[in-house]
């Protein structure tokens, strides 16, 4: 069942919402469920200044883009980016097996958001690790 961290966060979720002035604005879904998840960030000095979450998802992707938010605030671009599913999995006390995949979509829309900041700043070659990433990202990445 669920922790009761993960009810929490899919009860009181933070950071819900867009913001106006965001350094980048992402999009990712998971073709399996459907389900789709946005994340819009704030970037000053390399940094998550701030942070907000949208999501078309289950309960256990909101509790994980939830905490997800709260985990990488504060963190450089390459410390969130870096951020994987074991570590939001953990932070909330675990998840039933067949959720773990959940945690997984508010990665990928951040993972999107850093690149399209990178992108927009144009270091995007300095990040091999986007590449990959943009193959499915309908906003592909200038040459
Ligand atoms: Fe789609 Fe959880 S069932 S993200």
């Amino acid at each position: 069942m669920y922790t009761k961290k993960v009810i929490d966060h899919f009860q009181n979720p933070r950071n819900v919402g867009e913001l106006e002035d965001a350094s980048a604005i992402a999009e990712a879904g998971n073709p399996i469920c459907g389900d789709m998840m946005r994340f819009s960030i704030k970037v000053k000095n390399n940094r998550i200044t701030d942070i907000r979450f949208k999501t078309f998802g289950c309960g256990a992707a909101i509790a994980s883009s939830s905490i997800l938010t709260e985990m990488v605030m504060g963190k450089t671009l390459e410390e969130a980016f870096d951020m994987s599913k074991d570590d939001i999995v953990d932070a909330l006390g675990g998840l039933p097996p067949h959720k773990v995949h959940c945690s997984i979509l508010g990665i990928d829309a951040l993972r999107h958001a850093i690149c399209d900041y990178w992108r927009k700043q144009g270091e995007i070659d300095e990040h091999p690790e986007c590449k990959k990433l943009f193959v499915e990202f309908k906003d592909k990445p200038e040459k």
